[in-house]
């Protein structure tokens, strides 16, 4: 088998057998296929898109390609969410708290930024000292222990993504169905998970930009977790406005931490609340509604924010960080980007958003890139505000000075402005069972 025929294969438009994704996936994960040909198919996959029988097929390859989770010396039910990335989207840190302080074990693996997008553990990583890494027996300790635990993947876990994720991010293949299914579906099926829901984004910050396109998605994934015998269900969730106020890794953080103690923002509170009823319904805990008002009580009672400082404390981070955020680190410089003009907000380009705080240093431009975890941006005014002429926009944070220019440039151009209040759109646009 040679790849050139893959690649010209998939190019031409042809359906590619299982033995074909199979060569594809073994010759990524063992370095024998160079990254121009992986990128070369991925671009191909891109134009050309796969059939479930294809996309499943590679989703057990990704699966299969490194050591699988074995999570049966965790007691009791385990439940994971899995976005597939927004700008100020930091559920995990919510949601995961809030369902381990009710009982469900949540033994979770995440990713890094990818594109435009933020990703968990390096938002972790902004807390002083937390772990990301942990030995598989003592991530298994600490999730008897304390019900939750949050790492990034091993080196050993699904490779095959590990290369191809690095090198989407850099070849402008992310945004590929396929591609995003079975990256999310083999590192979730090579987990072991008895209840998995996926926040499936939509809108201008999300991989997926329109309704239709996220909901196959959507339909895609849960599939795929149902044939693996796992019990799924998909939120397709706004992502046409940045989720919160907060984008950028330790400002997101705060506002995680600002929302387990009842202070967070409407919208972005409610979107956890719904994936942390899902994940609870799933596992057992009544219909999503009896669970949704479990969820809130866990803020009120300030037991999920306990359960975020035990598992702070467990992998090495400073838990007084969670008492007073004013502890973590802070950017050397802020700066106050104003409107030139009254009106409401009625539109904002998310993605757009998501590369300002990039190019703050808050994200990677590429994979050896390292980031400033106290950069980003605050926002002040969203989609449907009214701003006066001169009122705060937003504040931009980071340590480099001269990156305020282009992040400033950046976000003015993808916020648009109108004499009439624009109508408002759901934040949980659908559910896929
Ligand atoms: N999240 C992932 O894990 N993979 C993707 O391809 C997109 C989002």
């Amino acid at each position: 088998m040679r790849m050139y025929d893959i690649i010209k294969k998939k190019r031409d438009g042809g359906e590619l057998s299982a033995e074909e994704i199979g060569y594809f996936i073994g010759g990524v994960t063992d370095g024998s296929i160079p990254d121009y040909q992986i990128s070369a198919l991925c671009m191909a996959i891109y134009f050309r898109g796969m059939t479930v029988r294809e996309t499943c097929d590679l989703t057990f390859a990704v699966r299969d390609s490194g050591d699988k989770l074995d999570f049966s010396a965790i007691g009791g039910i385990r439940a994971d969410k899995h976005s597939t990335g927004g700008v100020g989207d930091k559920t995990s840190l919510v949601v995961g708290p809030i369902v381990a302080s009710l009982g469900v074990k949540v033994a979770k693996m995440s990713g890094r930024g990818l594109g435009h997008t933020g990703g968990t553990v390096d938002k972790l990583e902004s807390i002083r000292g937390f772990q990301t890494t942990l030995a598989e027996e003592d991530f298994i300790r600490q999730v008897n222990e304390i019900g939750i635990a949050i790492v990034g993947q091993s080196r050993e876990f699904a490779p095959a993504d590990k290369k191809l994720y690095a090198l989407r991010d850099v070849t402008a293949t992310v945004d590929s169905m396929p591609l995003i299914a079975a990256s999310i579906m083999g590192k979730k099926l090579a987990a072991d998970d008895d209840c998995i829901v996926l926040d499936v984004k939509t809108g201008s910050g999300s991989f997926m930009k329109t309704a239709e396109k996220s909901r196959a998605l959507a339909r895609l994934m849960v599939d795929i977790g149902k044939r693996a015998g796992k019990k799924m269900v998909a939120l397709i969730t706004d992502m046409d406005v940045p989720l919160g106020y907060a984008i950028g890794n330790s400002l997101e953080v705060i506002e995680a931490v600002e929302t387990l103690k009842g202070r967070g923002p409407e919208d972005f509170t409610e979107v956890c609340l719904t994936l942390a009823a899902y994940m609870l319904s799933l596992a057992g805990m009544g219909t999503p509604n009896e669970a949704k008002a479990l969820a809130r009580r866990a803020i009120d009672d300030g037991s999920a924010l306990k359960k975020l400082k035990e598992m702070v404390a467990a992998q090495g981070g400073d838990p007084a960080c969670i008492d007073d955020t004013n502890r973590f680190d802070k950017a050397k410089y802020a700066y106050a980007v104003t409107s030139a003009r009254s009106g409401y907000i009625v539109r904002v380009d998310t993605e757009a958003y998501g590369l300002a705080s990039l190019a703050l240093g808050a994200g990677r431009n590429r994979a050896e890139d390292t980031i400033d975890h106290s950069a980003g941006i605050l926002l002040k005014k969203k989609t449907g505000d009214y701003v006066e002429k001169g009122a705060l926009l937003a504040t931009l944070y980071a340590n480099d000075g001269e990156k305020f220019a282009e992040a400033e440039r950046i976000l003015l151009g993808a916020t648009s402005f109108g004499d009439t209040m624009p109508a408002k759109t759901p934040l949980i646009c659908d559910i896929v069972e």
